[in-house]
């Protein structure tokens, strides 16, 4: 049994067993193993940082509960109607609810590209751990999963990469897989909110670059892809953001 379904504190056990229910059956990108590996990563993450460990828990195992592609609907992301639920019925007191709100409200990429970056120690520490599930080859299987339920192309050597996209650009249905890497992925490193967070990000980001050097060679790519890929490496000195 994954181990945080036998938390030491039995709110936080019923908490996870009701979020494992309702994610179980998940494909946008934050099924139960997201939720599991994210709170494994942001309990770790305040552990080195001295945060307030139920808060950083909780505010894990619920961060995408009320997400719009979970819920299809938007206006979830701002009232947390589910994570808020689901604290209720588990006994949860209402002044760590409301740090558990607080935290998720403030993450995300498109909110941090609208609204910048959180800047609450839990915040950071539950941006960093879910920004890391997307980089590392977790990450790598993920986006090609995602790409999978969207019908995307895996990769086309004529279709380049965005920059400097908006969020509403990033919601669209656009592009190719692997131009998600150039236009996200590649991006997180430099994203950390955190030292812990960054040194983890560090590793991961190398696992996307190794990865991108075997793709692109297999495919043929064009010079220019290699090109774009030198940016992203470890002491490029025009590396991005
Ligand atoms: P966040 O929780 O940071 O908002 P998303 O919901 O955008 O993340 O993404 C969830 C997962 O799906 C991530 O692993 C991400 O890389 C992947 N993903 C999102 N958009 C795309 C895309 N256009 N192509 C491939 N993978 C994607
Ligand atoms: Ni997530």
């Amino acid at each position: 049994m994954t181990i945080i379904l036998a938390h030491a504190d039995p709110a936080v056990a019923k908490v996870a067993a009701e979020v494992r229910l309702l994610t179980l059956a998940e494909n946008s990108g934050h099924d139960w193993g997201h939720v599991v590996r994210v709170t494994r990563l942001a309990e770790t993450l305040a552990d080195i940082e001295n945060a307030v460990g139920t808060v950083v828990t909780l505010a894990a195992l619920l961060h995408d509960i009320d997400d719009r592609k979970q819920t299809g609907d938007p206006s979830t992301e701002v009232g947390l109607p589910n994570a808020r639920s689901i604290m209720a019925r588990a006994g949860i007191d209402p002044e760590t609810v409301s740090e558990v709100c607080k935290a998720i409200e403030g993450i995300g990429f498109r909110k941090s590209l609208l609204n910048g970056p959180p800047t609450g120690l839990e915040a950071r520490i539950l941006s960093d751990a879910d920004m890391l599930d997307a980089i590392g080859a977790v990450g790598i299987a993920r986006a090609f999963a995602y790409g999978a339920t969207r019908g995307r192309p895996m990769f086309d050597p004529d279709v380049f990469p965005m920059s400097g996209f908006t969020a509403e650009q990033y919601d669209g249905e656009f592009g190719t897989t692997i131009n998600h890497f150039f236009e996200k992925l590649l991006t997180i490193r430099g994203r950390m909110l955190t030292e812990a967070g960054r040194w983890e990000a560090h590793d991961r980001h190398r696992v996307l670059i190794r990865f991108l050097d075997e793709f692109l060679n297999e495919s043929g790519a064009p010079l220019e892809w290699i090109d774009l890929l030198n940016r992203y490496r470890p002491g490029s000195v025009d590396e991005l953001p």
